[in-house]
């Protein structure tokens, strides 16, 4: 039987894909558009079309599927659009469901994912939710820009510290549950890296990197929303949850060092110097 990955194209479904290919595992990648996702992928994989908003996409991506890795589009700011989509993993007989949640959700319900791994459990399937703090990868991806540009960290997380963890351990540990369905059945895994740091930290160790000097100004909430709204043109709703996740950073829900990725794969978690010093080129200035 298969796995289906959903987010393949996206920073963690790839991690994920690959980790269940280096495991011999089948693997069916759901994507919005097929034709364009081949690309994503360093080998010939299967790719089925799949959308969560179109519920006619469901029967055929899940056709041979025994295991799946859910993951929330940002964009998908409503917990309800993910439902339907549950509601057909429990009409499949699904051994396992992996959830890319978030880090402290089991005690904080304004995150979407709150609601969705409560929606889960609630119809009986088989769970196992990966609950990470925030991703090295964000540094790389979204900020990456006003790195190379301004040479700065443009988030308002003020003096609060993040356990940082790359997206390629997420996906280890995914496909590590995954691969053992009946050992970690209805469990819940929160992974971060090994060291908590604040944002002056990531500046200085960019700047290490890129000889460079890259800062981080400590921006107010206002001017991160409008800066990404505004001038960057970003979905004000995917805005909107990262502002009230740099809220709770700032309340000290990013700064948890847990053992979970080692007790799942017996490794240690990547530094963010590691990180940094393999995606050096991101962040060349323009
Ligand atoms: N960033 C963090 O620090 C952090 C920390 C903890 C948890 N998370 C959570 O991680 C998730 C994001 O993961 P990511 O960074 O891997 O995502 P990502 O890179 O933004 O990728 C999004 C994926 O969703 C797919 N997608 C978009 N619309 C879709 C639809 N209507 N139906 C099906 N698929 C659709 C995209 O496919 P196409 O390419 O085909 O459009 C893409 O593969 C979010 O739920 C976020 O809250 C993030």
């Amino acid at each position: 039987m298969k796995i289906l990955v959903t987010g393949a194209s996206g920073n963690v479904g790839k991690a994920v894909v690959k980790s269940l290919l280096d495991l011999n595992e089948e693997v069916v990648a759901a994507s919005v558009d097929p034709d364009k996702s081949q690309s994503d992928f360093s080998q010939q994989i299967e790719i089925v079309m799949f959308d969560f908003t179109d519920s006619s996409t469901f029967d055929n991506a899940l056709n041979g599927i025994d295991r799946v890795f859910l993951m929330r589009p940002p964009h998908l700011g409503n917990p309800q659009d993910l439902y339907p989509f549950i509601d057909a993993l429990k009409e499949h007989n699904i051994k396992l469901v992996s959830f890319l949640s978030l880090m402290g959700v089991e005690n904080n319900p304004i995150p979407p994912h709150h609601k969705i791994e409560k929606y889960i459990e609630k119809v009986g399937l088989p769970y196992a939710h990966v609950r990470p703090s925030f991703f090295m990868q964000n540094i790389s991806g979204v900020h990456a820009e006003e790195i190379r540009t301004m040479d700065q960290i443009y988030v308002p997380a003020g003096k609060s510290k993040t356990s940082f963890i790359d997206v390629s351990d997420i996906g280890l540990s995914v496909a590590t549950l995954l691969h053992n369905p009946e050992k970690y059945v209805n469990t819940s895994h929160t992974i971060t890296g090994s060291q908590s740091l604040d944002y002056f930290q990531v500046a200085k160790i960019l700047s290490q990197v890129t000889g460079r000097d890259i800062t981080y100004p400590n921006i107010s909430f206002i001017k991160y929303r409008n800066h990404y709204i505004k001038n960057r043109k970003l979905d004000h709703k995917y805005v909107n949850v990262t502002v009230a996740l740099y809220f709770m950073t700032r309340m000290g829900t990013a700064k948890m060092i847990t053992n979970g990725f080692y007790e799942l794969t017996g490794k240690q978690p990547k530094t963010f110097l590691q990180f940094a010093l393999e995606n050096k080129k991101i962040f060349k200035e323009f």
